[in-house]
């Protein structure tokens, strides 16, 4: 066993870790293990996770059936390379043509959701180079990976760092449906989702479109669900043009919404969908492009040029099936459906008691809590310029202190994303929205 103090050592002085300045990389919590809702760390200390790690535990911690599916296949076959098959390999797309959308049943399997949306833009390259579009809409509260082309398509401030030479021609950015704080300056409904219509004077505009790419429900951007005519009227603004309408559910998948996928609040059918973190619930990293026949189609002929050595992992896609069968199991139980009302209720209660909460929303087990200086204006504490800046945020310090008094919450630049895992019960939940609640006092002394 290597001592605490020297794992530490190690990971923090010869590793990079995320998006953060490396003197921000100097105590990272030490886990020990995790069970259920809660992770522990060596000293045995419990913190309930709020976030499901990066919203992709969506089943929780040391769940023994997907961790027997993949030990079972380690013993039995590891690896084999992407031009041959295997059993795992067959049951991961038998369990995925069951529960996807029926419209979607082509995949290509990687191994996170950054890869997901960057095979999703070579079909959407390939597919539309015959009719010379190549644009891509998405939307300013985006985030879709971290590679040139997915960090291209992002709208947060982590593109900012990347640029300029992590760019790919024709991304644009659409506005977004974030009523709260409206780019358009309008009011839902009498708005009538001028945010949707602006897309349609986009693509008509520009005259060469080839896709329409985004969250469904924007996630770490502030959990954005969007007014019920919205994803509807995309997907008829895209039909009326010929433009591919793709959909990143990488976060918004996997019952983090309540329904599978959260497009299906809404009953829209995309051409593509990715999809990463909880189709294992975060036990092996898989990420999914699923597309239409249709598409299939055009690669009869044309050349897929796309692949990675870890393409269909068999280790990674056992997890799927064992991953799908948890789901339903837990589903069927009804403690989802409770406890993420029970959630959204507490959240919006917490909203009563506080004055530095201007908005909640969300969907699930998928809330946003966004912070102001002052409820009348909106005024935030920190802004997107900020975190750009590498300022220190007000919403960062309070997770921090929500962290040690035994909550995990991730928070992003002026709110905290709460995504629990869906196996939390109402008791947990009654937990950290206690600690959530002492935390934020802090925070409304802080308001005008
Ligand atoms: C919506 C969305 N798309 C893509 C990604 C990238 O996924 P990964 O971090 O697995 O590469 C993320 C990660 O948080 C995400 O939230």
């Amino acid at each position: 066993m290597i001592e605490t103090k020297r794992s530490l050592e190690l990971v923090t002085d010869h590793t990079y870790g995320n998006w953060k300045p490396r003197k921000g990389w100097k105590k990272p919590l030490f886990i020990a293990k995790a069970e259920g809702a809660r992770f522990f760390d060596d000293g045995g200390k419990a913190y309930l996770d709020f976030s499901s790690q990066l919203m992709c535990s969506n089943l929780g911690h040391g769940n023994k059936a997907i961790i027997g599916a993949i030990r079972e296949q380690a013993e039995r076959l590891a690896y084999v390379a992407p031009s041959f098959t295997c059993e795992a390999k067959a049951r991961a797309v038998e369990a995925l043509l069951e529960v996807t959308p029926q419209e979607l049943d082509q995949f290509f399997f990687s191994t996170s959701g950054t890869e997901a949306n960057e095979a999703a833009l070579k079909i959407i390259h390939q597919y539309m180079e015959p009719q010379r579009k190549y644009k891509i809409i998405s939307r300013y509260r985006s985030y879709h990976g971290s590679t040139s082309g997915s960090i291209a398509l992002t709208g947060d401030p982590r593109r900012w760092f990347a640029e300029p030479v992590n760019k790919i021609p024709g991304v644009i950015f659409a506005p977004d449906a974030y009523c709260y704080r409206c780019p358009l300056g309008l009011e839902y409904p009498g708005c009538n989702i001028q945010c949707a219509e602006y897309v349609d004077y986009m693509i008509k505009e520009e005259g060469n479109v080839a896709a329409i790419f985004i969250e469904p429900v924007v996630g770490t951007n502030g959990i954005i669900v969007p007014p019920k005519e919205y994803l509807p009227r995309l997907r008829e603004i895209a039909d009326e043009h010929g433009v591919l309408f793709v959909v990143d559910e990488v976060m918004s998948g996997w019952y983090r919404t309540g329904e599978l996928f959260a497009v299906d609040h809404w009953g829209v059918q995309p051409d593509i969908l990715t999809a990463a973190k909880g189709c294992t619930g975060a036990y092996a990293p898989v990420g999914i492009t699923a597309t239409t026949s249709r598409i299939r189609e055009f690669f009869e002929e044309q050349c897929f040029s796309h692949g990675h050595t870890y393409t269909m992992h068999p280790l990674v896609v056992a997890a799927i099936p064992a991953a799908i069968a948890e789901y339903g199991k837990l589903i069927a139980t009804g403690l989802p459906r409770r406890a993420s009302r029970h959630l959204g209720q507490g959240l919006q209660q917490s909203m009563e008691r506080h004055k530095c909460i201007g908005d909640v929303r969300g969907l699930g087990h998928f809330w946003a809590v966004e912070l102001v200086k002052n409820r009348e204006t909106k005024e935030p504490f920190n802004t997107k310029a900020d975190k750009a800046a590498l300022k220190p945020l007000l919403a960062d310090k309070l997770a921090a202190e929500m962290l040690r008094r035994g909550l995990y919450v991730v928070s992003w630049y002026n709110h905290f994303v709460i995504a629990p895992p869906l196996v939390i019960t109402e008791e947990e939940v009654d937990q950290g929205l206690a600690i959530f609640d002492e935390v934020l006092e802090i925070a409304d002394k802080r308001t005008d």
